[in-house]
């Protein structure tokens, strides 16, 4: 396949960026998108130009790193996958496409593709944590009865890889379907009871801080999202968080 690029290119956060547009040739279809994004880099630096900088790590849709939008959106056209499970079979020879960074206040450009998504690590720090007893009478989890549907649930919610899609794909950039998640692995099983209400206060908080928009009932999040993380977590979240402040008064 023969393919034209636009490529976001930005020296760091401060600067102004702009498209560049490349000529990649004889590309597998049966290549990844980070393959193809390797194999121009290989062409840059052989031409002296500085490669194009990206995230990836597992290159298995499991780290969440390989955020980029792919023609307008996050992860690409594939639904329920990631930049890095996207292959280029999925598009035709003689296409353009256009590669950004994820745009949002809350993830600033570090370089290129690559953005800073430390606001998600300290939503997790202000209380992705359970406590657990360690005196000696632990008792074992495997006897602690959690009803079907909540284990699903919560391991459901687990499921999210914190990549950031959700709050690319919103309007709003809001990062609540993340932090659903978050809370909810957490409140719906017995062992997230003790900081149940503190968690979802401070995690939302820190949420705000970090410059994430509210929720505008698009939907757009759990449409883009890889591991299709359901909006009911949101709705959870909210109900949760309004108990939390009423407790709190
Ligand atoms: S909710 Fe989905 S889109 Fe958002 S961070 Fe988690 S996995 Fe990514
Ligand atoms: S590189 Fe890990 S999910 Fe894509």
């Amino acid at each position: 396949m023969n393919l034209t690029l636009k490529v976001w290119r930005q020296a760091n956060e401060k600067a102004k960026g702009s498209f560049e547009t490349y000529q990649v040739k004889d590309v597998s279809p049966d290549s990844s998108f980070l393959e193809m994004i390797d194999g121009l880099n290989e062409e840059l630096i052989e031409k002296n130009i500085d490669p194009v900088v990206f995230d990836h790590d597992c290159r298995e849709g499991i780290c969440g790193m390989c955020s980029m939008y792919i023609n307008g959106e996050p992860h690409g056209p594939e639904k329920a996958t990631t930049t890095c499970q996207l292959h280029m079979r999925k598009f035709k020879d003689g296409d353009t496409i256009t590669i950004e960074p994820w745009r949002a206040k809350g993830f600033p450009v570090v370089k290129d593709l690559m953005v800073d998504r430390g606001a998600f690590d300290r939503i997790i720090q202000a209380g992705g944590y359970v406590s657990t007893n360690t005196s000696g009478n632990t008792l074992d989890a495997n006897a602690i009865a959690v009803k079907k549907e909540n284990a699903d649930k919560a391991f459901n919610a687990a499921t999210c890889i914190g990549c950031g899609a959700c709050v690319a794909a919103c309007p709003n950039a809001s990062a609540m379907l993340f932090v659903s998640a978050k809370v909810s692995q957490l409140s719906l099983l017995p062992q997230g009871q003790v900081e149940a209400s503190e968690r979802v206060m401070n995690m939302v908080n820190q949420m705000d801080i970090e410059g994430f928009g509210n929720c505008s009932n698009v939907g757009a999040c759990s449409e883009e999202c890889p591991k299709e993380i359901s909006l009911e977590n949101i709705a959870r979240m909210k109900r949760d968080y309004l108990k939390a402040s009423i407790s709190a008064d």
